[in-house]
């Protein structure tokens, strides 16, 4: 250990007495006689579990999320953990997300599973939870749920695949299937190359192995504070994977045994990290939103503003795709998050608690790079400056994040007419139209893609290019939505606008043709329309119809906030009690 003062000084240390789960069996009445012979039926001895921390172990695995698949297997060695420190594993199956197969989008169902979490580790007698879970929403929506309940809580994360691979080429899941996809529109290849493909860009369990949003938000995870050291970027088939599984299982009964509650890691300066780790990573704009409202739960009020300025005080280290070159293997050989945060101490707060030491300065103590080209060192950075940057202007009065840094410069600077698709499918029918007669200078507009108007706010924002302005070899435009951007994604694209047109930001004031200026280094989105055509425009508005009319989706349309915000529920973001549920 290397903070002074802190190695001597031990944790408090509750009694049995004191667990949260003793009220449903320790003390005397009916209602724990029952939930101890309740116990006996499920098969457990009484020397087994009382007395003993109960650790919920949360699973999101499913048959078909290949990204957890492996979960099933991995909730075996937590469980393993667990009993050697003398706890008492409970399994829960809860939602999965997956990023490929859901629709309209997971970003629909995060909540929901923030939701799930919450509820179940409220209403059950939960003394810790190990959540894992790891492909794009799953993260957030766990620790969201967590966050709300505030018990000690250790996140596994479910590691990346294994890299890509076809006919001598690397591939990165996500990234490289939108390149072939224009390689295939643009005539370069066909469908013998693309079968091949199908079986060589995602070749085993484990999350998109590029730098995209799963890996971004489980890196957040472990800048947090909430997993092992090292623990995100272990490949999701090493055995290293199991074997930090089973370690989680350890910690997790010596943290509810130290009262070590979530709240103690999930700090204002642990978000400023995880923000700036994010950013340094060159990380997916997905992040934006997510983690503000991991911090909404936490009490922790995360703002675009403090996005940009954090942005401005870290470079880009991670020579990952889709900005760099290498993959999630590559990341973890080269020292993992440890070796890439021993870059950033300056920037990051190394006094604060982590689940696994004291401190973060502790816990980086030994850290290394080994491989410069991948964990690149400060004085040569991929970029000088964070990964996001967040605009301002009278097309995004209350923010727009874009991902510069995976832009064709020359596009940073750029005012081009635009030419508006109302929606989606309309983009979809109509961009390949030759009458459309577009050019590299066109500005693309896709409205009705945010929170409400998608709905679930899709992954639309990297808008396709026309097949015809591909076989020219075009291959950035400026593209302008309120939708969100994959995190394996790249081009020139402004996302999160805010309000979205769907209720009634100016995007929906946009008409084909109008002038829109990008300035990046300005920070600035200009809708080039004087304010009183504007106005003329507003006045002339009329809100679309509500998309559902019932069940989930209408209580998403009701409940959900805007993309500056965190996109999560009003009832759920806001701060307030909720009663302990046990009763007797
Ligand atoms: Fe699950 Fe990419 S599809 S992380
Ligand atoms: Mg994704």
């Amino acid at each position: 250990m290397t903070a002074a003062g802190t190695a001597a000084v031990p944790e408090p240390r509750i009694a049995p007495e004191e667990l949260r789960s003793h009220q449903w069996y320790g003390t005397d009445g009916l209602r724990t006689f029952s939930h101890r012979a309740r116990t006996r039926q499920l098969g457990y001895l009484p020397e087994e579990h009382l007395g003993k921390p109960v650790i919920a172990i949360l699973n999101t695995w499913s048959d078909i999320n290949p990204c957890h698949v492996h979960l099933r297997d991995r909730a075996q060695a937590v469980k393993r953990g667990v009993w050697q420190a003398g706890g008492f594993p409970l399994e829960f199956p809860v939602s999965t997300l997956s990023e490929t197969f859901q629709k309209p989008t997971p970003m629909l169902y995060r909540n929901l599973l923030a939701m799930e979490t919450e509820e179940l580790l409220r209403s059950y007698p939960v003394d810790g939870a190990v959540l894992l879970g790891g492909c794009d929403k799953s993260t957030p929506a766990l620790l969201m749920g967590a966050a709300s309940v505030d018990l000690p809580t250790v996140f596994v994360p479910a590691g990346p695949m294994l890299p890509g691979h076809w006919r001598n080429e690397t591939l990165g899941s996500g990234t490289d299937m939108w390149k072939y996809w224009d390689d295939k529109r643009a005539g370069l290849i066909g469908d013998c190359e693309m079968a091949e493909l199908e079986s060589g860009l995602a070749r085993s369990p484990g999350h998109c192995m590029t730098m995209g949003t799963a890996s971004t938000l489980t890196a957040a995870a472990e800048a947090l504070g909430v997993t092992l050291p090292g623990a995100s970027s272990i490949p999701a088939v090493d055995s290293g994977h199991d074997r930090m599984a089973a370690g989680s299982g350890l910690r997790i009964v010596e943290l509810v045994w130290q009262r070590m509650r979530l709240s103690r890691i999930l700090t204002a300066d642990a978000y400023e990290d995880a923000v700036a780790t994010v950013l340094a990573l060159g990380g997916s704009t997905n992040a934006v939103i997510h983690l503000t409202a991991m911090a909404g739960r936490s009490g922790v009020e995360l703002t675009l503003d403090d996005f940009d300025r954090i942005a401005r005080t870290v470079p880009v280290l991670a020579n990952l795709r889709p900005g760099g070159k290498y993959l999630m293997e590559d990341f973890h050989f080269a020292g993992g998050l440890p070796g890439f945060l021993s870059r950033l101490t300056d920037v990051l707060h190394l006094d604060r608690p982590t689940v696994a030491h004291r401190t973060l300065r502790e816990q980086l103590d030994g850290a290394r790079v080994h491989n410069a080209e991948v964990i690149r060192e400060r004085t040569d950075p991929l970029a000088e400056e964070g990964g996001v940057a967040v605009l301002r202007g009278n097309l995004c009065p209350d923010g727009a994040v874009i991902k510069h840094i995976a832009a064709e410069p020359h596009l940073l600077r750029h005012t081009g007419p635009a030419v508006v698709f109302d929606d989606y499918k309309e983009l979809q029918r109509t961009i390949n139209d030759p009458a459309l007669a577009l050019t590299a200078d066109h500005v693309l507009v896709l409205r009705n893609a945010g929170p409400q108007g998608g709905p679930g706010m899709p992954e639309y924002g990297m808008l396709p290019i026309p097949d015809y302005l591909l076989k020219q070899g075009v291959r950035d435009m400026v593209r302008i939505s309120d939708a969100r951007m994959s995190g394996t994604s790249y081009g020139a694209c402004v996302l999160h606008i805010a309000p979205e047109s769907f209720v009634g930001g100016p995007l929906a004031l946009v008409r084909t043709g109008d002038l829109i200026t990008l300035d990046v280094e300005a920070r600035r989105l200009h809708l080039d329309v004087d304010d009183a055509e504007l106005e003329r425009r507003r006045a002339a508005w009329t809100p679309p119809p509500a998309r559902y009319g019932r069940g989930y989706g209408a209580l998403y349309q009701d409940q959900i906030t805007q993309a500056d915000t965190g996109c999560d529920f009003a009832f759920l973001a806001r701060q307030g009690e909720v009663p302990e549920p046990y009763a007797g």
